[in-house]
């Protein structure tokens, strides 16, 4: 109400002075985007190159998400420690690039990932830092086993973040992207010395349902497609002993899916929201080296849904995931 009176003042005090209406109108614009600045600044983000609102603040990141990245561009110097090939998926947007952002400006060699060429263009230009890019629709699953072939020709990565994910769409579109495209590229990427997979702590109401999984019309939630992520860490840290494999819950940050149904605001740290995968992908620090565990912010976290445990429900959910998408997972 108060933004509506303040434009409809500032339109009559345009009329009077003789202002052009485009004039008039960026004008207004450019009140609306200081008024709906999140840190008394909005204009922090604009790109003097003329690019644009730098790291897409308000269109593919918040605000909270694209003051981060600057922060990161800023402060982050190379680290002292051992230098890693690192792979995030989902790392043009939200806690993906901000992961990706922060490991490149540590110095490590970070391969950004990106669901199609103009999201590759946003990436590079928001990370020049960024060593290469590889290209695949996560809901697609014939791109995904492409991308997996592609990621294959840059060679055998240290790490690998599978931190793609959406929320709130179709159930199909959940299980593709969520749980079986990371599947898929753990099953056919050449084996890393580390896995990290993105879950969240709505995976305690989610379920591992074989049937739902194998079905044409599943009716997966995102909290069951967490259930499966966490499962598939587990069983990966059980199958495949000398790799490190585990998984993150970030917490409720302020990214583009921390503001879905409409939230403005969320209850927790976007920085720590990252840190623990850098943390873990620098594998420096004490605490950084263990497998099959669940974090939250750094420290294992015991509030787990048992079932991502249960050896069975692991067998039962990847039988059902190779039968889905024909790609079978190797046990040693
Ligand atoms: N934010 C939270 O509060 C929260 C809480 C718990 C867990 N998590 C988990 O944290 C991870 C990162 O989430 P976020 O909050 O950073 O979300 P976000 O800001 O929405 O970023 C999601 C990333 O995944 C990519 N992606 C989505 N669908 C894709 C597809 N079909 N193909 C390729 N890439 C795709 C997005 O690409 P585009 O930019 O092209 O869309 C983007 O880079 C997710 O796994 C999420 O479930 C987040």
């Amino acid at each position: 109400m108060m933004k509506k009176i303040l434009c409809i003042y500032m339109m009559a005090i345009l009329l009077l002075v003789g202002c052009s209406s485009n004039e008039q109108q960026n004008l207004i614009d450019n009140e609306q985007n200081n008024q709906s600045g999140t840190n008394g600044d909005a204009n922090s983000n604009i790109d003097e190159s003329g690019d644009g609102e730098r790291f897409g603040a308000n269109s593919y990141n918040t605000q909270e998400v694209a003051d981060e990245m600057r922060y990161i561009e800023e402060n982050i110097k190379p680290s002292e420690g051992p230098k890693k090939r690192i792979l995030v998926t989902g790392s043009t947007a939200g806690l993906g690039e901000l992961t990706a952002y922060y490991l490149a400006k540590r110095g490590h060699t970070v391969v950004a990932h990106a669901r199609n060429e103009a999201r590759a263009a946003d990436v590079r230009r928001d990370i020049p830092e960024i060593s290469d890019v590889v290209i695949g629709d996560l809901n697609d699953l014939d791109q995904t086993r492409q991308l997996a072939e592609d990621i294959n020709v840059l060679g055998t990565f240290d790490v690998i973040i599978h931190n793609a994910g959406v929320y709130g769409q179709p159930s199909d579109e959940m299980l593709n992207v969520n749980s079986l495209s990371p599947y898929i590229l753990t099953s056919l990427v050449n084996r890393p010395k580390q896995l990290i997979y993105l879950t969240s702590d709505q995976h305690l109401s989610g379920d591992i349902d074989a049937d739902d999984i194998t079905s044409d019309n599943p009716r997966t939630t995102y909290s069951d497609t967490k259930a499966h992520i966490s499962a598939l860490a587990m069983a990966v840290a059980r199958e495949w002993p000398e790799i490190q494999s585990n998984a993150v819950q970030p917490g409720w940050v302020p990214t583009r899916m921390g503001f879905a149904n409409g939230n403005t605001t969320t209850p927790d740290n976007l920085r720590e929201g990252y840190m623990t995968q850098v943390w873990l992908a620098e594998a420096t620090e004490p605490g950084s080296q263990v497998t099959g565990e669940y974090f939250f912010h750094q420290e294992i976290d015991r509030n787990f849904n048992p079932i991502v445990r249960d050896v069975a429900a692991q067998n039962r959910m990847l039988d059902a995931f190779a039968q889905k998408t024909g790609v079978s997972f190797t046990r040693d």
